[in-house]
């Protein structure tokens, strides 16, 4: 209908009339990037779990593509990674055309031998990524278990060799476990890593690649990712990351908590992918260009991820995140942006003012209205309890973004949002902490059609929930609650 199309964001990725969820394989090849995605082909509610496929020569504009590995009787195609397979060391090409290798996992259904069980398999393409074969003897790596999945592949070079690294999950047990192998068929068993920090959900998609610290290519630190369900740090599906060393073999955390304390104190300690509701099994593109890592979540919460109110489609994913590593109060944190060039608007901005000082009100600034827009606010604090912005607002709705600065919380409450009521796990303030040296709290919001996501403190904390607002509910106001704040800098962009 009219109203669930109105919620199709602008910006953000969605499947034309099917739904989709984890997105998978992701890689730039030939010039093109690739967003593969778990997607039911037949519904816009999970089930028949098959590999959706987009294309972009840019991250932002995506052309949906034809299916690209598809359930069959025997198994559901759960999630995975895609390498290019340029020493053709799988055989599954030739040196002169060598293939790009999917490994994902099999989902193995009643029908088949091995049911009840997930293990690693294979497909390839020798056409760039558009259509691919199930490699005729997968699975290729299986250890009997109902819970192994999500690998995630990467070419490991360093002092211990050069090889094929895998990095999945024993989901139920909290552990990624690392494999190597020399031709993506036969796999050795490296190391587990886990249980460690947040485990109040199953451990799935992990990811394990290195950075850069502060921009010195000479200094180079492993950040291993790990999604998990429930047990996010407001509740439902979340990431979580660690910083360390990755010798080929083992993988060793220096950001593991080891205090006594109980999990629900701790959960505020943890390192956080994003720390909103809605972004899941985050994964990163293979070999995208000049050694960037470029990550893309899934905008949506297990919680209730089959009843948002979207049709006939279901399920955004996230805007395209470029990670890069800064050293902060003596650890490593990832700092992320939006890539450069993934979203674009109107050359000037519609509004670019301040210092605005406000005392105890909400003021509305309707030049500032929108549904699809950046939003760079900057904010020092001064009496008031809670100060910050409203977005997407009517006189009967809108989500409240602020600060508590006496509390540290950065806050986003959709308890008024729009449409919250098609599950009861949906309407929430969720919040996260928010450090300031200078007394300054900087945000870049991108506001789309049902999103928000909110990068603040110059990408190093990152919280995104989804809304359903009416599409009439346009308006921006600002406020500061039981005293005083100034907006320094307020600049709000459309986005096309
Ligand atoms: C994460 C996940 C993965 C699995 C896939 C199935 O959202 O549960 O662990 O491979 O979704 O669709």
């Amino acid at each position: 209908t009219m109203h669930t199309e109105a919620f199709r964001p602008a910006l953000h990725y969605t499947a034309r009339d099917t739904w989709l969820n984890d997105p998978n394989g992701l890689i730039h090849h030939g010039g093109v990037y690739h967003l593969y995605y778990q997607n039911n082909p037949f519904g816009n509610i999970w089930g028949n779990m098959s590999w959706g496929h987009a294309t972009s020569d840019d991250l932002a504009d995506w052309t949906e593509q034809p299916l690209a590995i598809a359930c069959d009787a025997q198994e559901d195609v759960f999630s995975g990674s895609i390498v290019f397979d340029s020493q053709n060391s799988s055989g599954f090409g030739t040196d002169a055309a060598p293939p790009l290798v999917a490994v994902y996992t099999s989902a193995f259904k009643e029908a088949s031998p091995l049911r009840g069980t997930q293990a690693q398999s294979l497909a390839y393409s020798l056409d760039g990524g558009f259509t691919w074969k199930k490699y005729a003897a997968n699975p290729v790596l299986s250890r009997n278990s109902a819970d192994f999945r999500d690998p995630k592949v990467f070419r490991y070079d360093g002092p211990a060799g050069s090889y094929w690294v895998m990095a999945a999950v024993e989901a139920k047990d909290y552990k990624v476990v690392l494999y190597k192998s020399e031709d993506l068929k036969i796999w050795e068993h490296l190391s587990d890593f886990g249980p460690a920090n947040a485990t109040g959900g199953i451990w799935e998609c992990p990811d394990l690649f290195a950075l850069p610290v502060d921009g010195n290519p000479e200094e180079l630190k492993w950040v291993l990712t790990v999604n998990l369900n429930p047990g996010g740090p407001n509740g439902g599906s979340a990431g979580q990351y660690f910083t360390g060393g990755f010798d080929g073999v083992t993988f060793t955390s220096d950001s593991t908590i080891t205090n006594g304390r109980q999990e629900s104190d701790r959960l505020n300690e943890y390192q956080w992918l994003d720390w909103g509701r809605d972004y899941y099994a985050a994964v990163s593109f293979s070999d995208a260009p000049n050694g960037r890592r470029i990550m893309i979540g899934w905008m949506n919460n297990w919680d209730y991820a089959n009843q948002i109110p979207t049709s006939p489609w279901r399920s955004p994913m996230s805007l395209p995140r470029e990670l890069s590593l800064a050293t902060t109060g003596g650890r490593h944190t990832l700092l992320q942006t939006v890539v450069d060039g993934a979203v674009s608007g109107d050359e000037a901005p519609a509004v670019q003012v301040g210092p605005i000082h406000l005392t105890s009100e909400t003021r509305q600034m309707p030049a500032a209205a929108g549904t699809v827009q950046l939003i760079e606010a900057e904010f020092t604090a001064g009496t008031a309890e809670e100060f910050g912005l409203i977005v997407r607002g009517s006189d009967k709705e809108g989500t409240r973004i602020g600060i508590n600065p006496t509390k540290g919380r950065l806050i986003l409450d959709r308890t008024a949002s729009g449409d919250t009521g098609f599950h009861a796990g949906f309407p929430s303030v969720d919040t996260a902490p928010v450090n300031t040296e200078n007394g300054r709290y900087a945000l870049k919001i991108y506001v789309d059609h049902c999103s928000v996501e909110i990068f603040a403190q110059q990408g190093e904390l990152v919280l995104t929930d989804l809304i359903f607002p009416e599409k009439a509910s346009t308006g921006f106001s600002m406020y500061a609650h039981g005293g005083t704040a100034t907006l320094e800098n307020l600049r709000v962009t459309h986005l096309a």
